[in-house]
């Protein structure tokens, strides 16, 4: 996707994918994903996400990656946080307490360390179909041999709709030769999302994954 997609997308508030309630997946999950680590937890194309702030409440430092600066911006504001801004690097950063979000680009972000941990929501599956193996590709080289994590895909019949959301299905997933995805579960969503029920897709599974780096 083109980055004026993303920060039209922002501007318009036409932000269908965010969530107002943390990720029901993300509690469930997330205990025997980490195996209860409390190392660092990467967030790419984090938005304004409220799993963020979730994350932070395990104890976890959280590091988020995110295009649009208003996004960013809004997270910390409509938390009521003030964050110290950097603008050193490539990327703009933005801290307050636990959570460090950049504002750029994921392929310009090279932070000195490698990640334990990893929460993808909606970020594999907002890239069309030529950009995610790219994605995944400098998703590696951020993260450990043996980081583990969490992928949440959305599934249903790409000729129906155009994305974003892009329809992952596990045979990509089985492709990928920098992670292993353990499918944690698959429920049908149709009827929770029925903007998607409108746009005359017949039927709509969300995926939840462990990801383990090769
Ligand atoms: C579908 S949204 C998901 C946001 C978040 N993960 C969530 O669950 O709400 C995808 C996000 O990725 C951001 N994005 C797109 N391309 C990006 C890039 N190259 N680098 C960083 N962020 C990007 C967009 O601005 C958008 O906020």
């Amino acid at each position: 996707m083109e980055k004026d997609f993303w920060h039209e997308r922002w501007q318009r508030n036409e932000i269908g994918f965010h969530r107002d309630t943390v990720h029901p997946a993300l509690e469930k999950h997330w205990s025997a994903v980490s195996r209860d680590e409390p190392g660092p937890v990467l967030v790419p194309l984090c938005g304004k996400s409220l799993d963020m702030h979730w994350l932070a409440r395990q104890g976890h430092k959280v590091v988020g990656v995110e295009l649009d600066p208003g996004a960013v911006k809004a997270f910390f504001g409509e938390a009521g946080l003030a964050p110290d801004v950097d603008e050193t690097g490539p990327l703009t950063s933005y801290s307050a307490g636990d959570i460090t979000l950049f504002a750029g680009d994921f392929f310009d972000f090279d932070p000195p360390g490698r990640f334990d941990l990893v929460y993808d929501r909606a970020a594999l599956i907002a890239l069309p179909a030529r950009m995610r193996p790219r994605y995944l590709a400098h998703l590696a080289t951020l993260l450990q041999p043996g980081a583990r994590g969490m992928l949440i895909t959305l599934e249903y019949p790409q000729a129906c709709m155009a994305g974003p959301p892009f329809s992952v299905l596990p045979e990509e997933l089985k492709e990928v030769r920098e992670f292993a995805f353990d499918c944690l579960a698959r429920n049908d969503v149709l009827e929770a999302h029925p903007r998607f029920a409108d746009k005359g897709l017949p039927w709509l599974n969300e995926a939840e994954y462990l990801l383990t780096s090769r």
